[in-house]
């Protein structure tokens, strides 16, 4: 019986041809997804990217308490527009520290994943505290509250174990700092050696205008500032990582 007669078997009978298009997509679907399972990673590695310092990861975690996750979103799409106004396309290696990652699924608000580097801290600042006053049609709700809320610096290195657990790279010597380091990151007077060999690139500065004080708004503002600036897209090498 030549091929084309034996397919019509399994035409003319409903079951048949059921239970043999259930076998193919059941070995498209192993082929497709065993392999996933014994790769280390299925992010390839850019270089930049680090583990959030204390403070810009305090940052996140009142991100996230505070919900701007439901009108922001932190995943640039490649497509033209969003590039034009946003920046380079986001890349998987960049919320690979992210736990839980921050892409999000509306907009009501811009994209954040570029956000640092584009304003001022007081710019941030203000703007957190009452957005009307710099953009007068803007829906976003104040956060002033955050200038008055003082960070529990004490025994924050437990965020950094929680996050060292479930993968992100913090080494010992992290963790011991972690105070240390929050500390140094909000007051541009202190010694910062130790935070920038452990975090390169971290931005240290008073970023609430409250230099007595390591506040909610400090942590905020340096997570703010820090996002998208990880990654150095003028010699970021995309032939390299595209296979
Ligand atoms: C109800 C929706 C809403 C929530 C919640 C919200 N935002 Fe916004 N956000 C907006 C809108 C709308 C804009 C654009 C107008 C403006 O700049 O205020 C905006 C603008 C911004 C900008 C300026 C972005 C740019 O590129 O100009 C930043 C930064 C920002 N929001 C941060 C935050 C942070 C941090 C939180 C959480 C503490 C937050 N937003 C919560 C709606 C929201």
């Amino acid at each position: 019986m030549p091929v084309l007669e034996k397919h019509r078997v399994l035409e003319k009978n409903a079951t048949l041809l059921l239970i043999a298009s259930l076998v193919v997509v059941t070995v498209g679907g192993i082929v497709e997804i065993a392999p996933l399972f014994y790769l280390e990673n299925t992010i390839e590695k850019v270089e930049g990217m680090r583990p959030y310092t204390p403070l810009e990861l305090e940052g996140r975690n009142i991100y996230i308490r505070e919900g701007c996750y439901l009108c922001h979103s932190q995943m640039i799409r490649p497509f033209r527009d969003e590039v034009e106004r946003y920046g380079h396309y986001s890349l998987a290696a960049e919320s690979m520290y992210d736990h839980p990652f921050q892409w999000g699924s509306k907009r009501t608000g811009p994209d954040l994943a570029r956000v640092g580097d584009r304003y001022s801290n007081a710019w941030h600042v203000q703007h957190l505290e009452d957005p009307r006053s710099v953009v007068p049609e803007s829906v976003m709700p104040s956060y002033a509250f955050l200038k008055d809320k003082d960070v529990s610096v004490k025994g924050f290195s437990t965020h950094l174990v929680a996050n060292a657990r479930v993968g992100v790279p913090y080494t010992d010597d992290m963790i011991a700092n972690a105070e240390a380091d929050m500390r140094a990151q909000a007051d541009p007077d202190a010694d910062t050696s130790g935070l920038e060999a452990r975090y390169p690139k971290a931005k240290v500065g008073d970023f609430d205008g409250n230099p007595q004080r390591v506040t909610e708004m400090d942590a905020l503002v340096a997570y703010l500032q820090m996002l998208g600036t990880l990654v150095d897209f003028s010699t970021y090498d995309e032939a390299k990582s595209t296979r």
